[in-house]
């Protein structure tokens, strides 16, 4: 049975969904500019509109209601609110837009849950260094007083940054996303270090001056697909998958939530590679400074993005070059068993996730988990009777249920991600996980519900029966 007061949500970001990239004030982000340059995305296709839910927020609204959600969450754009990232220069336009998403959740009994930061730095900040700069950390920390201080009174969760690893690997080692940097080797490591210590004042900040007249709660979403040993009896193998687990979540859970480092396997790793490749300069894995407010223990509860799943095995790299990929010495394949979704890195692995719940429960002392994101991608023709992804969530959700009562796992949250097919980064429009189909090419921007929409809203109304002691939950296929 899922606990009293289960958050079953959905997911949106600003550049995915927002549109109205100039509109009363904005300022451009990383990705405006990165779609502007040709070559970055499917299609050299951008943000420019997308769902334009600036000035289409009602209609998104009515799809919330119509799922039944009682929780949504969405991110703030930086660049819209203050269009130079400085606190010099707010934009009020931005502030009413938002006060009233937030203000049309309540009034529906919808909790908000706010990200910070989601992919989508002011390109004023990029212009001065960007997540390489340290200084970069004290921008942050400032934007997000202004959010608490400003929608604080009514936002009761917050996540300060969406996914750091994705960030720092795609957006500066691998170089797909925004800023499109291919710094290998290096850089990642300095702007994932500088991103936790931008969200760790972030969380003092709140802890010191919001959190007792404000009484909510403030975490950073982790991405992890689940990775697990190709061959279980062979050493090199179980070592590669905790090394990849190092890398992925431990890189950012473990300087949170346990120790205020990174993991032992991850420092080793890295210094391996730094010897073998003959390099000289300083730690290419940082170290947290004592200047530094402590980055242990600023997460009042673990925000998890799981998609996919990976077995691993040793070896797999590749030349004399500097590379995570070298640090790392593991290589992910596929089960030839686990379904693909619309994108080729999406295996339905279902299962995977609740393997994942556990292991946040046993390695990181049992925290409140919400899951923060969670999907299926259709891509080709597409079908509004989309029988697949109603399986993946039905089986998803089974899941989930294990993890909460056979493997006691402390689950408080769902969200689903996404509320409607949006921009889905350097695949562009090629990919759509809504759970509300958008019709880009009809100038009203249409929202249809999916078949898998009305499976997920009859799973949330059969959970508030229950609640409301109508029915027993999960009584038939669940
Ligand atoms: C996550 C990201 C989302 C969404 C999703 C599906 O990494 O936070 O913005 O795009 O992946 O690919």
């Amino acid at each position: 049975m899922f606990p009293r007061d289960f958050a079953w949500g959905a997911a949106t970001s600003a550049y995915q969904i927002e549109g109205g990239w100039q509109a009363d004030g904005k300022g451009p982000s990383i990705w405006d500019t990165f779609c502007h340059e040709k070559g970055g995305v499917f299609g050299n296709q951008n943000g420019d509109v997308t769902c334009n839910s600036y000035e289409l927020w009602e209609k998104d609204l009515e799809c919330i209601q119509q799922l039944g959600l009682t929780h949504y969450r969405l991110s703030l754009s930086w660049a819209r609110l203050l269009p130079d990232g400085t606190i010099r220069n707010v934009n009020q336009k931005g502030v009413q837009y938002y006060n009233r998403v937030i203000d049309d959740l309540l009034a529906c009994n919808v909790s908000p849950m706010v990200t910070l930061y989601h992919f989508d730095l002011p390109q004023a900040i990029q212009n001065l260094g960007g997540w390489k700069s340290p200084g970069v950390a004290t921008l942050f920390d400032s934007y997000s007083k202004f959010c608490f201080q400003t929608f604080g009174d009514r936002v009761k969760l917050w996540i300060t940054i969406n996914e750091p690893h994705v960030c720092a690997r795609l957006g500066h080692e691998v170089g797909i996303h925004a800023p499109g940097l291919k710094e290998k080797g290096t850089t990642a490591y300095l702007v994932g270090h500088n991103m936790l210590r931008a969200h760790a004042m972030a969380w003092h900040s709140y802890n010191s001056e919001y959190r007792a007249t404000q009484k909510g709660a403030v975490s950073l979403a982790l991405n992890s697909d689940w990775f697990e040993p190709l061959d279980p009896l062979r050493h090199e193998d179980v070592a590669s998958a905790e090394r990849d687990l190092a890398f992925t979540l431990g890189w950012f859970a473990w300087p949170v939530f346990i120790t205020g480092d990174y993991p032992e396997l991850m420092r080793s790793a890295i210094e391996t590679q730094s010897k073998m490749t003959g390099y000289s300069g300083n730690w290419r894995l940082p170290r947290f400074s004592k200047e530094d407010p402590p980055v242990l223990g600023t997460a009042d509860f673990f925000a998890l993005n799981y998609y996919t799943s990976r077995k691993v095995k040793s070896g797999g790299c590749c030349g004399q070059m500097l590379s995570m990929k070298r640090d790392l010495d593991a290589e992910e394949v596929l089960d030839p068993s686990w379904p693909i979704s619309g994108v080729s890195w999406l295996a339905v692995v279902p299962h995977g996730l609740r393997k994942l719940l556990k292991y946040i429960k046993d390695v990181f002392n049992n925290p409140t988990i919400y899951i923060t994101e969670n999907g299926f991608a259709q891509a080709g023709p597409l079908q509004i009777e989309d029988v697949e992804r109603c399986k993946f969530y039905r089986s998803t959700i089974s899941e989930v249920v294990k993890a909460i009562e056979e493997d006691g796992v402390n689950v408080r949250g769902y969200f689903a991600w996404s509320l409607m097919d949006n921009f889905e980064w350097a695949d562009g429009f090629s990919v759509r996980f809504g759970l509300f189909h958008v019709d880009f090419s009809g100038a009203e921007l249409s929202r249809t519900i999916y078949r898998s929409g009305r499976e997920y809203s009859k799973i949330i109304s059969k959970y508030k029966s229950a609640q409301s002691g109508c029915q027993g939950f999960l009584d038939d296929d669940y």
